[in-house]
């Protein structure tokens, strides 16, 4: 891997058939995910649970990048105590960290939400690329509701996400740049399309005005899907001519890649969606169109982990079957009748 560059990372990270494992989840999030199979959330439990997705054999034919959290960047494996970074590195896995502090109320609105930690970023910054970090990301919120997202939702969070990447980029960290639109409530899909649309404007806008190098990051944003409570949920081709079309739109060329969040979106539907849209752009895409996924890439895993030494093998066997339907999902050469 050359990976000299901002742009020579951001390349390499979503480089065609290959994408990124969202492994960042934080220790309130994991134990969430913890208590779903009834496994305690202890520091050597989640250890245990990322050692066994990373050391699953052939991962990183279809993982280019893995985002740890602060507490796994400085863990080690299990076999032979190689730090994570290093273990990631020498497969040929770039090293990400996630480095935003959480979405907190945004004062002077019920229901919306700011993202916190731009505070000692820079300091932070130089710790973990001196710890092996290439990547990093930052996640902020949008909420659809009655008044939401207000124009200072958007400004607010589009203003942080550009300090968060032009810091980065300073430090030879290329940023994701993760605006998330939540797909809790009861909006059409039209309305997560106008919403989107926005927010993309807003982002770019702001990463311009801070002068944040376009070929030297990668977006990861929401597909654009019908509220998990709306009536009328659409289907595959929807989302995918409505997603294609809204980053047509805002996307500069410039921005190397795409590597999409799922969302709570079933594993499925996560892997269906980007298939078509890698169908619909063919070979003309400007940019590489792949996966970032957290939950809809290790959702049967954890299950069939649960927590237990002798499940490590049927784990690895369902991460490695999403990561690779997914990676072929990034070429638009899946079926669902792979599945
Ligand atoms: P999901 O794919 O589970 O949405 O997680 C991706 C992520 O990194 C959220 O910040």
């Amino acid at each position: 891997m050359n990976l000299n560059s901002l742009s020579d990372i951001a390349k390499a990270m979503v480089e065609k058939g290959r994408g990124i494992l969202a492994a960042d989840e934080s220790t309130p999030t994991c134990k969430k995910r913890f208590d779903s199979i009834n496994v305690e959330s202890t520091g050597e439990n989640r250890n245990a649970y990322r050692d066994m997705l990373f050391t699953t054999p052939g991962m990183e034919k279809f993982i280019s990048g893995v985002i740890l959290f602060d507490e796994t960047l400085r863990q080690s494996s299990l076999a032979d105590g190689e730090r994570y970074p290093d273990y990631l590195k020498n497969l040929g896995v770039i090293p990400g960290i996630k480095v935003d502090k959480g979405a907190h109320p945004l004062p002077g609105s019920e229901e919306e939400k700011v993202t916190e930690g731009l505070d000692g970023l820079n300091s932070r910054l130089k710790e973990y690329y001196d710890l092996g970090a290439r990547f990093a990301k930052w996640r902020a919120v949008i909420t659809i509701g009655e008044s939401a997202p207000s124009g200072t939702c958007l400004v607010a969070n589009a203003h942080a996400l550009a300090r968060y990447a032009s810091l980065c980029q300073e430090n030879g960290i290329v940023p994701i740049v993760e605006p998330e639109i939540l797909m809790e409530g009861e909006h059409t899909i039209e309305e997560s399309f106008i919403v989107t649309e926005e927010v993309l404007h807003a982002t770019f806008n702001e990463l311009h005005s801070q002068n944040v190098l376009l070929e030297g990051m990668v977006l990861k944003p929401n597909m654009v899907l019908s509220g998990y409570g709306c009536s009328e949920q659409a289907n595959v081709d929807e989302v995918a001519e409505m997603t294609v079309t809204v980053l047509k739109r805002c996307v500069p060329s410039a921005v190397p890649g795409i590597a999409f969040l799922s969302g709570g979106q079933s594993d499925e539907d996560a892997t269906a969606h980007l298939n078509k849209m890698n169908q619909i752009l063919g070979n003309n895409n400007p940019w590489n169109l792949t996966y970032s996924y957290g939950r809809a890439l290790q959702a049967p895993a954890l299950a069939a982990w649960g927590g237990k030494q002798e499940n490590v093998k049927k784990a690895q066997d369902a991460f490695y079957k999403r990561a690779k339907l997914n990676s072929l999902a990034s070429k638009g050469e899946y079926g669902s009748d792979m599945e």
